[in-house]
């Protein structure tokens, strides 16, 4: 009898722990999740390598893609931008827009630029954040006495080292830009939003490089994006895609907005290289 009292007590003292335990791990992963969503992941960038195949190039091109800076400050993210991008070696830089959300940092999108462009040629777009947001005039002055070539609604003749030459088109209004574009080249669209790409069937563009939905930035496990701010839909909000012959590639982005945290949608520098179809290299 005794020993059977001994045996309910003891039971009852691990039943009483229990809740304890519980409790204690779920601040402790409510606390890693918060850090990890705030801290690390926002730092934490991956570089993919996308390879596409243009019938209209005849020599590779290789660019860097970077989208949504949003800068805030010059810290770890910035140096290991400029660092990552060097190390990758294109032949230009593209930025997809939203380069800053307030006037009072347009010096630091100035002096990002500033530095990339040491590295290659920097062209780029204007994002939504930098028309509602922001002094665009002033932006835009600024970014390109720091070396930015901003292409507004035009396209853009670029010749290569390798001496391949290629549209690129940086777009608001798709017709405007479009006009004049060379059809025999390689044609490469900047817009920051995917959803551009509905309006380029009827023209021949090889690729639609884009940002403005961060990945959706906050994406839950099995559900995905939350947010992505785009009408294609959430199926689009990252990644490489083919619609009636264009590539579209959405990039998440590098920086952040309204809330300063990324979950399963780290930030990205996209390397993208342009290909001919096996067998129509030209070398010469
Ligand atoms: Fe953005």
């Amino acid at each position: 009898m005794e020993a059977i009292k001994g045996l309910i007590q003891n039971q009852r003292g691990l039943n009483s722990v229990k809740p304890d335990y519980i409790v204690g791990f779920i601040l402790l992963a409510t606390a890693y999740f918060i850090i990890h969503s705030f801290f690390i992941e926002p730092n934490n960038i991956q570089v993919p390598y996308e390879h596409l195949t243009v019938k209209s190039s005849g020599k590779p091109i290789i660019l860097v893609h970077l989208s949504d800076m949003h800068i805030k400050g010059w810290g770890e993210l910035e140096e290991d931008v400029i660092s990552k991008v060097k190390e990758t070696n294109p032949d230009f830089i593209v930025i997809t827009g939203d380069f800053v959300n307030h006037t009072k940092r347009i010096p630091l999108a100035a002096k990002f630029i500033d530095t990339l462009s040491r590295i290659a040629p920097v062209y780029g777009v204007m994002g939504n954040n930098d028309y509602t947001e922001v002094d665009t005039e002033l932006l835009a002055d600024e970014l390109t006495k720091a070396g930015l070539k901003l292409l507004f609604n035009e396209s853009f003749l670029i010749t290569l080292l390798n001496g391949q030459s290629l549209n690129l088109v940086g777009i608001d209004d798709l017709k405007s830009a479009i006009l004049g574009m060379d059809s025999a080249l390689p044609s490469i669209v900047l817009a920051h939003s995917p959803d551009m790409i509905t309006q380029l069937k009827e023209y021949p563009v090889d690729v639609l490089l884009s940002g403005h939905t961060h990945g959706g930035q906050i994406c839950l496990p099995l559900i995905g994006p939350v947010i992505t701010h785009t009408k294609l839909g959430r199926r689009y909000a990252s990644g490489l895609f083919e619609f009636n012959g264009t590539y579209l590639y959405v990039n998440r982005g590098l920086g952040m907005s309204v809330l300063p945290a990324r979950v399963l949608a780290r930030p990205e520098i996209a390397v993208i290289s342009v290909w001919p179809p096996v067998g129509k290299e030209n070398n010469c």
